[in-house]
């Protein structure tokens, strides 16, 4: 029996109540991949079936009623498929060692369901994140309604269960936020052992390339306990770092580049999610460092504002504060064109060279479930034109910030070459991304066990 299980039997309680007494939900874990011919990607357990069980293995599902009684169905104990593929728990010791109330082999999931859903009222289950679920509990339905002359009830309303499970996970309880303190404290040691090697192989005359410090990442990752990492990493070198999704790759890290790193370690079901930008050499350049700064103010600025009782858009409009202005003073922006900041901010002219919002949720999924709106004013419409595209938006009051609940704050700016734009800016990307918990006063910046300042990085780098 693990020592975490009294928590997800919590979890599953807390759920089950929200089911309503004649309620049935149906989890499924994620299905395995094929990579290729016989290899598998490899297996990554389904987020939310992970958060009521703790359970890791595939082929496996998770069925909760209203009364909060939990089934699982697991794969059966072979023998043979354990010498090829490993340990299964198997449903005899399933009970006792996940703390459900029953286990069958998965292999019965087919015949026991309709029996399951008969005579209750909602069948709840996420939507639209399991291909084919839908069909599946359908056929399941259909069984139940074919029982219907012989006064069997069949279920008349199919729900959503994410909206119940995502507001469950969006505020973090004290076991996750160790883990996820965790995490970042890896992830954070895996950034300053890039830095360095950065550093390093160009003093020592080397080759370096993207990949070499992607090694690195990966190296502290696993040495530090992670099973993977939480996302692709990004290791984006010179004029790559202006490329948002852009992934480690071969080209070169050349003296003189700005090197942009945005990678986190996955520890225990948690993602980490740190982006750095350091000069390949260790070195800042004066442009460099101009950029730098401002992205670092305008983090400050965010980080200032991240806390219980505001809104999830205040950190967003912050930065963007910020950043308007010194695109002015730099002369990104030109203000004879451009008007001052208020305009920059209301025609939406930063979004040249800053186009993503300032963060998201952070929890076993890097973009973490939970709603952005505030759900007591799910009802306050307004609408406004977008000043870029001229559609128009229906604005409802963005989520009220809560001890517990955590997000990246990650302002950048990238400069591709353009008309009017300072030459000495171009092809210069720069984002600084770290992980924050709500306090009731602030956050708690749990990845700054690397840190961001400009002078600290550049010393780090030559240590
Ligand atoms: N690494 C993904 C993100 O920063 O959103
Ligand atoms: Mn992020
Ligand atoms: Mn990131």
């Amino acid at each position: 029996m693990s020592k975490h299980n009294a928590i997800y039997a919590q979890r599953r309680a807390s759920m089950a109540a929200q089911l309503g007494p004649n309620g049935i939900a149906i989890i499924p874990t994620a299905p395995e991949r094929q990579r290729n011919r016989d290899s598998d990607f490899l297996f990554r357990h389904d987020s939310y079936f992970y958060y009521l069980t703790g359970f890791t293995e595939p082929n496996a599902w998770l069925v909760v009623t209203g009364d909060g009684n939990s089934t699982l169905f697991c794969q059966p104990k072979d023998l043979e498929r354990e010498i090829w593929d490993g340990y299964r728990l198997g449903p005899d010791a399933a009970p006792a060692a996940l703390g459900v109330q029953a286990a069958h082999p998965v292999t019965e999931l087919d015949s026991r369901l309709p029996q399951l859903l008969e005579n209750r009222d909602a069948a709840w289950y996420p939507f639209a994140i399991h291909e084919g679920l839908e069909a599946r509990v359908g056929g399941w339905l259909n069984k139940v309604r074919a029982r219907v002359r012989y006064g069997a009830l069949c279920p008349e309303q199919q729900r959503d269960l994410c909206g119940i499970v995502d507001e469950m996970r969006l505020v973090k309880d004290a076991h996750e936020q160790d883990t996820m303190r965790r995490a970042a404290q890896i992830s954070a040691r895996a950034h300053i052992r890039a830095m360095q090697l950065s550093a390093r192989m160009l003093r020592d005359g080397k080759d370096v390339r993207e990949y070499h410090l992607d090694a690195e990442l990966l190296h502290e990752f696993r040495l530090g306990g992670s099973q993977y990492p939480a996302y692709g990493s990004i290791v984006a070198a010179g004029a790559n770092a202006c490329v948002l999704h852009y992934r480690a790759d071969a080209a070169p890290v050349r003296d003189g580049d700005i090197v942009l790193i945005d990678a986190g370690c996955e520890l225990d079901g948690y993602a980490s999610d740190i982006t750095r930008s350091f000069p390949a050499n260790g070195r800042f350049t004066g442009p460099q460092r101009a950029l730098y700064d401002l992205v670092l103010a305008s983090q400050e600025a965010a980080v200032a504002a991240t806390k219980a009782g505001a809104r999830f858009t205040d950190p967003h409009e912050a930065t963007v504060k910020v950043l308007a202005q010194g695109m002015l003073d730099l002369g990104l922006l030109d203000r004879n064109k451009v008007g001052g900041v208020q305009d920059v901010i209301d025609t939406r002219a930063y979004f040249q060279f800053y186009m993503h919002r300032t963060g998201h949720w952070l929890g076993m999924d890097v973009h973490d479930c939970g709603s952005y709106i505030e759900p007591s004013q799910v009802g306050e419409v307004s609408e406004r034109k977008d000043p870029l595209s001229n559609e128009l938006i229906k604005n409802r009051p963005s989520r009220i910030l809560q001890p517990g609940m955590v997000l990246t704050i990650e302002p950048g700016i990238y400069v591709r070459p353009a008309d009017g734009v300072p030459e000495q800016f171009h092809n210069i990307g720069i984002r600084i991304e770290d992980d924050a918990i709500v306090t009731p006063n602030g956050c708690e910046l749990i990845s700054r066990g690397v840190p961001v300042d400009g002078g600290e990085i550049e010393a780090l780098m030559r240590a």
